[in-house]
This record gives structure tokens, sequence and C-alpha cells, in this order.
């Protein structure tokens, strides 16, 4: 198999020449002609169930199985090492799915490692879906697996601060309970999770995937048994990808590595000199951690990093309000840079015991040149005087009504 930027340049583009065509199509059909009734009804039957279409018979309907989007799927596994993908309307689809397909087994529960997307903690949190979930660590995840555990979730670099979690590791303790890992912050390109053991490998694609802040989107990587099962699902409930999105997905791969690589370099600068700035007083960034995992597991330190600003709530939120050419705005992965404040925004529906810290902020590296990106952030780190002064710190810090959530099951020892 070629390597990865040659993949990411021609995965689900093998046919195209003997089409002649340089570009994939874009399928935007809502319905396809059926040839015949039984043939027509056959092919309804195989993928309302999650099989890919039959040799006769048609598409059917798109909600069914879209082309542009498979071709998109096919790329996507190809970069993961996995067989098949499945993609979604959204990252919080493409989770709502998993767990749906594990329940539709009759697992139900899920264990879960802290640090989450805020709303993925806030989905297995809640049980809105009727899924119940037990907060482990490492250590204490093979005693919270149950004989109805469906899954186990876990995210590294973790959301917001940047946490590895040595995946193989946590892949021996699974027990057989499929191991689903969101490698939204890594991609791909700096991180492989199928090859440490993971099943289910999640992309809130809106990201570093797209690329450019212009699509939502979610995908699955899998072997084939689990594309089935959540194919059936995506086309039971209806959270299917538009055909546009799918396109642009794929455009987007084609420019992953080099995206990920030039804004990972620019992230790495950017961590290290706020480490030195007097206004930061903790920088996390996996490409300073020192972890044993980078180089073994992550290739690389990513696009984001998290800083804790010295003045606390009031500095951090002044910090991310006086930024100018860096955007305040949640979203990563993008080609412009992004700073927000986890604890009042991607984080905010996370339970009090378990939120980012107060002055906490996540930066997004995107393609500007560092300098620029430097400059910005110095003019707005200043402390002044009227955010630093103790007495002075007027604004309340974030909190959220959590009446939407059942009472908290935690393995001994998890982390907080
Ligand atoms: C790590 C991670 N996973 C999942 C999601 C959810 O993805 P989406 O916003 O595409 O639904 C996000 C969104 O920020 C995320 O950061």
């Amino acid at each position: 198999m070629s390597r990865l930027d040659t993949r990411a340049v021609h995965a689900g583009r093998e046919d195209l020449a003997g089409l002649g065509a340089h570009v994939p199509p874009l399928d935007l059909s809502t319905t396809y002609p059926v040839p015949d009734l039984a043939a027509g009804g056959d092919a309804y039957q195989a993928l309302a169930c999650g099989g890919r279409p039959p040799a006769e018979g048609g598409l059917v309907y798109q909600r069914l199985w879209n082309p542009t989007v498979a071709r998109f799927e096919q790329a996507l596994a190809q970069l993961e090492g996995c067989a098949e993908a499945v993609a979604f309307s959204s990252g919080m689809a493409a989770l709502s799915a998993c767990l749906l397909a594990a329940a539709a087994e009759g697992r139900r529960h899920v264990v879960a490692l802290r640090p989450l997307y805020g709303g993925s903690d806030h989905l297995l949190d809640s049980g809105l879906l009727g899924t119940e979930v037990t907060w482990a660590a490492p250590g204490t995840l093979a005693a919270a697996l149950r004989p109805d555990t469906g899954l186990v979730l876990v995210e590294t670099p973790g959301n917001p601060t940047l946490d590895l979690v040595d995946l193989a590791a946590v892949a021996e303790r699974c027990g057989g309970v499929p191991l689903l890992v969101d490698n939204t912050f890594a991609t791909p390109v700096l991180q492989r999770p199928a090859r440490h053991g993971a099943t289910l490998v999640l992309h809130s694609a809106t990201k570093a995937i797209g690329g450019h802040g212009d699509v939502l989107a979610g995908a699955v990587a899998c072997t084939p048994e689990w594309a089935a099962r959540l194919r059936r699902v995506r086309a039971v409930t209806g959270a299917v990808l538009h055909p546009l999105a799918g396109y642009l997905l794929h455009r987007g791969l084609q420019t992953l590595p080099l995206r990920v690589r030039a804004a990972s370099a620019s992230a790495a600068r950017l961590a290290d000199w706020l480490a030195a700035r007097p206004e930061v007083a903790a920088v996390h960034y996996p490409g300073r951690s020192g972890s044993p995992l980078l180089g073994r597991q992550l290739l690389g330190g990513g696009s984001t990093l998290a800083f804790e600003a010295a003045g606390g709530f009031a500095h951090a939120a002044a910090v991310a309000e006086r930024c100018g050419l860096i955007t305040h705005a949640v979203s990563l992965g993008g080609a412009d840079t992004l700073i927000q404040h986890p604890a009042s925004l991607t984080h905010r529906p996370v339970a009090a015991a378990h939120k980012p810290g107060p002055a906490l902020l996540r930066l997004s590296v995107g393609l500007e040149d560092p300098d620029d990106l430097i400059a910005d952030l110095e003019q707005a780190l200043a402390l002044r005087p009227e955010s630093t002064l103790p007495g002075t710190d007027h604004r309340p810090e974030p909190t959220l009504p959590t009446a939407d959530r059942r009472p908290e099951r935690t393995a001994p020892g998890a982390r907080h």
C-alpha cells in the first residue's frame, strides 16, 4: 500500500481515469430509478439493513446510499487503515450512531475516560439515548466493565487539556469490548488508533478533515461488521451527510497531511513561546509533554494547544476577547486560528467537578504566519491592572444547570 501522503491524494479516486474524469463526480440525487420492483425491493432491503448496494437494483434513495459520500468514506478508511468508514451529518451524529448500534445489540452500558469533548460528555452523562455511563481511568477501566458494556470510549489527545492515553494499554484492558477512539485532534496523519487496538475510530470531520470551517460532518472508520451496523442506524435515523459535504471532505483529505504538519509546526512554536511568558501559568501541548507515546502512538504534537492565563478567569476572558487576528470562536482544525474558553463554551455542559479550569483557554492553530499569531497573542495577553487586582474580578465563572444529568457513576480511582 502506498504511503499516507499519496493515499491522501489518490484514495477514493482510483476509478476516475476509467470514467474519463479528473475529479470525483458530485451526485446530488435524492432518489434513483428502480429497474424493476423485485430488484429495487431487494436493494432497498439490503441498504436499509446496512448492506452495500447490490449489483442490480440501483441505489434507491439518498438516505440509504450516496456515491459521493461513499468515495469520501472509502478514502478515510484507507487513511485510518480500516476496512470501511461511515459518514454522518456531524461528529455527534457519528457518536450517537455508535451508541445506538451497541444498544441495538443489548449493550447499553458505556465505560468512558475523561476528558472528552463537552458534547460527548454531555451525551453520555445525560443518558439521553438510553445508555448508561461509568466514568473510569485507564487503571480502573477493567473493573468498570459489565456483561452489558457495549463500548469503551477514549479521546486522545483529549479535548480540551490535550491529555494523552496509551491506546494499546487501554485496548488490552477492554476484555473484548469494542474500543472507540475519538481521533479528531490527531487525525490519521498523526495517529492511527486501529493499529493500537481501536475497533471504531471516530472523527468530527467538521475539524481538520474539512479543514476550512465550512462543513459539519462526522465519520467512523471501522470493520465491515461495524460499518453495516452503523449504516443501518444512519439509514433508519437519517443522520446522513449531504453529498456536497462529502465532496468537500474528500477534497479536504488531499491536503490534510500538509495542513496538519504546517499547523502543528506553528502550534509547537506558539506553545514554546507561551510557556516563556509571565502572563501564562501553564501550557498543555502534547509536543511538550515528554510522553513516551510521542513517536510510538502520536506522531506529532498536533495543531491544538491549551494554556492557563496567569490572571485567572477574568484574564482568560479578556485574552479571548482581545484577540484580533485570532478569532474568538469554538471549533478547531481550520485554516484560521481560533481561541475559546472551554469552561464557558465547548465544555459548558460538563458536570462542575469535571469542568476545565476557569483560566484555561484552548487555541486551535491555523495556517497563518506564526509571527503574526504571536504578535496578536502578545497584545491580548497583556495583564491590565483592572483585570488582575484582587477583588476586581466581577465576571462570574460559568455555571450550567445540571438538571438533565443522571447520578454520576464513577469507577473507583477514575480521574477527576
Ligand atoms: C473531539 C471532538 N469530538 C466530537 C466533536 C463533535 O463533533 P461535531 O461538532 O461535528 O458534531 C467535537 C466537536 O467539537 C470534538 O471536538
